[in-house]
């Protein structure tokens, strides 16, 4: 990739979002609500985020989750979702607007800001215009704007349409893309030239599919993981986002990664009987 000409401000913000050591990064995301409304295991988000803080690289979510669940003094790079007023029960999830001013951003000492785009949607046009003012305001501040490529139930997650939409997301400025892993995932990357990060999706029913899906996104091209229900909807989120960790990392492979997740887990579990034992003990 071809460096761009950034300044002091914005490149600061981006290496808190990809520390630049490896150029990777775990983004865990918590944003969820925002149209799903009190997602499993996002209940509480304050519970959900508090022990997976220590091992994440920065933490995606709205103004309101930010305020109320994570304590100011936390030391954690945050991407701040910046487009919503859509949900689950309305209309159309794509006929989306920015919902936060650059102002507040600013006050909340945002890192990044992620908006979707919802290319091929009723709404595309106006997505992508989203977009555009964003990044005209992210670019006056310093702050980087991470572009998610929403994908609509109707559209297939294949490297076309990934790539058409992760490039379009480049090309109308933002500074990371957020996409979904697929077939031929090189190609995507390969035409993007921007960091793309990959979210988990919904969450996969055995642990070394999740394991797999990181090794392999990471192994083809991507920056990093920007993941949520695949780690906090696990019955073990620290063991299991430290095994995700590893991975994106510390090039383990993906049986390496899986012996660590066991080890955590029965670690996790050994906490756990002692937490019990103390409260009986009461
Ligand atoms: C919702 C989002 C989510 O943050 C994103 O999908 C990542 O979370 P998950 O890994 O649970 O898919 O952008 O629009």
């Amino acid at each position: 990739m071809v460096e761009s000409k950034m300044d002091w401000g914005m490149k600061n913000r981006m290496s808190k979002i990809i520390p630049p050591d490896d150029g990777r990064c775990v983004m865990v995301a918590v944003d969820h609500g925002y149209f799903l409304g009190p997602t499993d295991k996002l209940e509480v988000p304050s519970k959900t985020i508090r022990p997976l803080l220590p091992f994440a690289d920065s933490l995606m979510l709205t103004r309101g989750i930010l305020r109320t669940s994570v304590n100011p003094s936390a030391n954690i790079p945050i991407v701040l979702r910046v487009s919503g007023g859509t949900s689950i029960v309305g209309q159309d999830l794509s006929n989306e607007a920015i919902v936060t001013s650059i102002e507040e951003a600013i006050k909340l000492n945002a890192s990044c800001l992620a908006l979707s785009i919802f290319v091929g949607s009723k709404y595309e046009n106006q997505t992508l215009l989203n977009l555009s003012r964003l990044v005209d305001d992210g670019e006056e501040y310093g702050i980087p704007i991470l572009a998610v490529t929403a994908v609509g139930k109707e559209m297939d997650r294949d490297y076309r349409y990934l790539g058409l939409a992760c490039r379009i997301a480049a090309e109308l400025g933002a500074r990371l893309v957020k996409t979904y892993y697929c077939e031929n995932f090189e190609k995507v990357v390969e035409g993007c030239p921007v960091p793309v990060i990959i979210a988990g999706g919904k969450k996969l029913p055995k642990e070394t599919d999740v394991l797999q899906l990181t090794y392999d996104a990471i192994h083809y091209g991507a920056a990093g993981v920007d993941m949520g229900r695949n780690i906090w909807q696990s019955d073990h989120p620290v063991a299991m986002i430290k095994a995700v960790r590893a991975l994106v990392h510390e090039n383990f492979n993906v049986k390496e990664s899986y012996e660590l997740l066991v080890k955590e887990k029965e670690r996790d579990k050994e906490v756990q009987q002692q937490q019990q034992q103390q409260g009986f003990m009461k």
